[in-house]
């Protein structure tokens, strides 16, 4: 049974969260394998808008859903977006929610810190969602993190926290504040473990289990390649591996695991936060992009950047990411262009390049080269067949696939779960 890996192909906010709902009603689990709740995947169901960031988009439709070790878990926010979820009618429950034991917690100390830099970076922030992602990831590499199974034992992990708050307490005197509050972060996780604990499992071996079931894993990623910390635009980027090779680690199961590696690719660019962006439009095209797109983050309401489709990065991230095909996500929000315009190159220095360097500083200079198409009369919003689209619309399809050298699987055409027209159904593979 062929298992399905989904992953942004640009910034983030591809379209993800839609595309992922689609295909949790054809899998049997649903697994989030990195990141945490800077994600904000959004969800349309017969009218009614879900935003979940730290749960895996299965749990709308009732798939069991996995939160994976790779993820770093803020229970509070996870205990916040359950309720939240309640209020909407979905019920959440130990059998449709499991938790890799083995996950790192987000502390609030690590929000903190987040801030703290943030606001001491000034210009040179990195826009961060301030959800404290950064330093609960350096934590776990640094071997400090307080993780889901130490909830059980709060009361002997005094050498854990000795080693947690040494460090904290060090880089808090440096920003001037005030050392961690030891008997309250004690408090507050004595207060919450009891709440993530009947989530909590080896998530390994349950996923083993299926496996050997022959059940179909959908595994969700978030955020979006090019903010991958290894092959993004660092430093501009967030604090895990966003490839679909971290299917494998994040989750506890092997290298094949990944099965149909779906790239969601939106008709145009955004990026929310800082860092460098070839085709950014800061002009009205720009503006309208944004509001036909309705590009605001679904986590902090930031206004997203846009700019035209940039087939330079896309290559790039299908490559790295070994995609099988895309999902190209709001193809609507281009109805109404006269003209369309898709970076295929840029200038560097005078020189001609077709791949994003590794250098801030040469990426920062980026000059994108364009080709111009003609737009489209009429309106692909809700089309779910080739044959309700037009002619030009088909010709700018068939155009990015030739560009980023990867097969068209599905065309998303309103935020609706059902506006799709679907080329290939990654299942069925
Ligand atoms: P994610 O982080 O990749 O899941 O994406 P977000 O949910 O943050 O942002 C994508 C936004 O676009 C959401 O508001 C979706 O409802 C919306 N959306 C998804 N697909 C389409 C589409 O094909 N057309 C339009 N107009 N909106 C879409
Ligand atoms: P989804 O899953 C878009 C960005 C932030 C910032 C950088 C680092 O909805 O696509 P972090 O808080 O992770 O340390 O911030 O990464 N970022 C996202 N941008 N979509 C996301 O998630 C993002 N998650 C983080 O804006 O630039
Ligand atoms: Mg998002």
């Amino acid at each position: 049974m062929p298992n399905v890996t989904v992953i942004g192909a640009q910034w983030g906010d591809e379209g993800k969260g839609k595309i992922v709902d689609w295909l949790a009603a054809r899998a049997d689990v649903v697994v989030r394998f990195q990141g945490g709740h800077n994600a904000g995947h959004t969800l349309v169901v017969g009218g009614t808008t879900y935003k979940l960031s730290l749960l895996p988009s299965g749990i709308v439709t009732g798939t069991l859903s996995i939160i994976g070790n790779g993820v770093v878990l803020d229970p509070w926010a996870l205990r916040e977006e359950i309720a939240r979820l309640e209020g909407q009618g979905i019920s959440v429950t130990p059998e449709n929610l499991m938790v890799a034991d083995n996950c790192p917690l987000i502390l609030p100390l690590h929000r903190e810190l987040d801030g703290m830099r943030e606001a001491a970076a000034g210009k040179g922030k990195i826009g961060t969602t301030g959800r404290g992602i950064g330093p609960a990831y350096e934590d776990k590499v640094g071997r400090r993190a307080i993780r889901v199974c130490d909830l059980a034992h709060l009361f002997t992990l005094d050498p854990m926290f000795d080693r947690l708050c040494v460090h904290h307490d060090a880089l808090r005197a440096g920003f001037g504040e005030a050392p961690v509050d030891r008997a309250q972060l004690l408090a507050d996780l004595t207060e919450v473990a009891p709440f993530v604990q009947r989530f909590a499992q080896p998530v390994w071996k349950r996923l083993r289990e299926v496996r050997s079931e022959g059940s179909r894993i959908l595994f969700e990623g978030a955020q979006g390649v090019l903010l991958d910390v290894d092959h993004g635009t660092y430093p501009f980027v967030t604090s895990s591996n966003t490839v679909s090779g971290t299917v494998a680690s994040g989750s506890g199961l092997g290298p094949n695991a990944a099965g149909f590696v779906l790239g969601i690719v939106k008709a145009y660019t955004t990026r929310v936060g800082s860092g460098p962006f070839p085709t950014e439009l800061e002009d009205e095209i720009g503006q309208r992009l944004g509001e036909r797109g309705r590009e605001f983050g679904t986590v902090t309401a930031r206004k997203r950047r846009c700019g035209w489709f940039d087939a330079v990065l896309v290559r790039q991230t299908c490559a790295l990411s070994g995609v099988t095909g895309i999902a190209l996500t709001k193809l609507d929000v281009l109805d109404g262009f006269e003209t369309i315009r898709i970076c295929t190159g840029y200038r560097l220095n005078g020189r001609e390049i077709d791949h994003l360097p590794a250098s801030a500083v040469e990426q920062a200079a980026l000059e994108p080269i364009y080709e111009e198409i003609e737009g489209w009369p009429g309106t692909t919003c809700g089309a779910r067949r080739w044959a309700d689209l037009p002619a030009q619309a088909i010709k700018y399809i068939r155009r990015i696939e030739e560009l980023i050298e990867t097969p068209v699987a599905s065309v998303s055409t309103s935020p609706e779960r059902d506006d799709t027209i679907l080329v290939r159904n990654p299942f069925a593979d």
